[in-house]
């Protein structure tokens, strides 16, 4: 089988706080690009909150979507500033593949408080789902500071989370299924940001 990570650093260690001596004596096999190889959780943190993007993430979660372990794992990867998830608080870890240690994540009990802290933070809600009248996210306004709000599977964006968006804009499709999922439509629309507004081509 193919080794993931790195094995034990070989000695003298580097001096450097951010590096972890367990991880140095152990190896790293954790869920992290090369540059982050042995660094301490809080570390790779810090790191992250110096470069994080302006938009934010916000799922609902009345039904624990089995999706938003993949939005989580994608708002990492494409650094969104925190993850906000609405309704009910626990939401099934595994497809975050532990990419939620790194990542800020806030839960709002519904739609009105996450209004009310968009609201305190000047931030207006865009509702991302294909929706009746929605427009077309490649050609919509899409704000550098923002809140991108997704619904569940099924239902999609629940009637109270339409009427707090200031937009809906839609990934267009062309197939017979009615939707995607929110996990890969989460990281189409970051993607969108990302292409429009990141200034860093890593
Ligand atoms: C499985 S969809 C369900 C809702 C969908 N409106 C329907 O009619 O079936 C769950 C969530 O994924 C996102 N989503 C799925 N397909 C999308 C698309 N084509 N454009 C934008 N968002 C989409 C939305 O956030 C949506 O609320």
């Amino acid at each position: 089988m193919t080794e993931v990570g790195v094995g034990p650093h070989p000695e003298p260690w580097p001096d450097d706080p951010r590096l972890d001596p367990s991880l140095l004596a152990e190896g790293d096999s954790r869920n992290v690009v090369d540059r982050y190889r042995y660094w301490r959780r809080e570390a790779v943190v810090a790191d992250l909150d110096d470069r994080r993007h302006p938009f934010h993430i916000a799922i609902e979660n009345w039904q624990h979507d089995f999706n938003i372990g993949a939005v989580v794992r994608n708002a990492n990867a494409f650094l969104a500033a925190e993850v906000h998830i609405v309704g009910r608080r626990r939401w099934n870890r595994r497809g975050a593949m532990v990419t939620d240690r790194y990542q800020h994540i806030r839960h709002h009990e519904d739609v009105a408080d996450l209004t009310a802290w968009g609201r305190a933070e000047q931030l207006p809600i865009i509702g991302i789902d294909n929706l009746p009248g929605s427009q077309v996210i490649c050609d919509a306004e899409l704000p550098r500071a923002c809140v991108m709000l997704f619904g569940q599977e099924g239902p999609g964006l629940s009637e109270a989370a339409r009427a707090v968006c200031v937009a809906v804009l839609h990934i267009p499709q062309f197939g017979s299924t009615r939707s995607i999922n929110a996990g890969v439509a989460s990281g189409i629309a970051m993607y969108e940001w990302v292409r429009r507004h990141a200034a860093e081509r890593p």
